[in-house]
């Protein structure tokens, strides 16, 4: 069984202030993942206050590249000391976490599709490693380089590694409709199109539109929730909303 967990940028920082983490909460989602011994996982982060306003200040997004070298390090070297950060909070809660940087093995073409590299992640989980992805800069054919999510990370893996289960840990306990309340599931994007505005704080990749497009194309179930949902996600349960693309 293996099993994609990404944990949003704005659970494990403090989105408002540049470069913050929220010790408390990474500290939780790393004993959480401790807690709840599962097998064959690989952990992926966003960025948060690490990588988003620095994307910004670069004119970088999912779609719009940088051709600043600058830019390209002071994005992806902001991304890597997060990555640390959360590598060192899973490796003190009991965790085999070990780094694996995008932006080193992906490519993403001049139609804006991704490929990233997986024999090394395979090896790392075949040796009993946690490998810790994040969303970072991808170098793009005619572009310079653009923003590669998290999310679109935790997918492509979820694809290539033929996974069981995906689960987005948000600072929201799963999308929610007008109302303010938890949708239960979710088939199809336009029925919840009005309901998933944008992101409130800086967000170069879509926010949770783009979350819920994101898992909307992948064959198996996959999850949005909160961050008190980590255990129950690991542990088989169904946290917040369920998402069901198939295609
Ligand atoms: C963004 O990754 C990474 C960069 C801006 C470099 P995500 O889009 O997955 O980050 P969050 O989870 O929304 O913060």
């Amino acid at each position: 069984m293996t099993t994609v967990l990404k944990l949003g940028g704005s659970v494990i920082t403090e989105k408002e202030s540049p470069e913050t983490i929220d010790e408390a909460a990474l500290t939780a989602a790393a004993d959480a993942i401790a807690g709840s011994n599962v097998e064959d996982l690989i952990v992926v982060h966003g960025g948060g206050s690490f990588g988003h306003h620095h994307a910004e200040r670069y004119g970088a997004s999912a779609t719009e590249g940088t051709d600043d070298a600058a830019g390209v390090y002071a994005i992806h070297d902001a991304m890597g000391q997060l990555n640390s950060a959360v590598v060192e909070a899973l490796q003190s809660a009991g965790v085999p976490a070990v780094p694996v940087h995008p932006f080193s093995l992906a490519y993403r073409d001049r139609d804006g599709e991704t490929t990233l590299p997986t024999d090394g992640i395979e090896g790392l989980r075949a040796e009993g490693f946690v490998p810790v992805l994040f969303g970072d800069v991808v170098v793009q054919s005619g572009a310079g380089a653009t923003i590669l999510s998290g999310d679109e990370i935790a997918v492509i893996l979820a694809r290539s590694l033929s996974a069981d289960r995906i689960g987005l840990c948000s600072s929201v306990p799963g999308v929610l409709d007008e109302s303010g309340a938890v949708i239960d599931r979710i088939d199809d994007f336009t029925t919840v199109a009005d309901a998933v505005g944008a992101s409130e704080a800086t967000d170069v990749t879509g926010g949770m539109a783009g979350k819920v497009q994101a898992l909307l194309d992948v064959s198996i179930p996959a999850s949005i929730f909160g961050p008190d949902g980590v255990s129950a996600f690991l542990g088989g349960e169904r946290p917040g909303t369920l998402i069901v693309g198939g295609r």
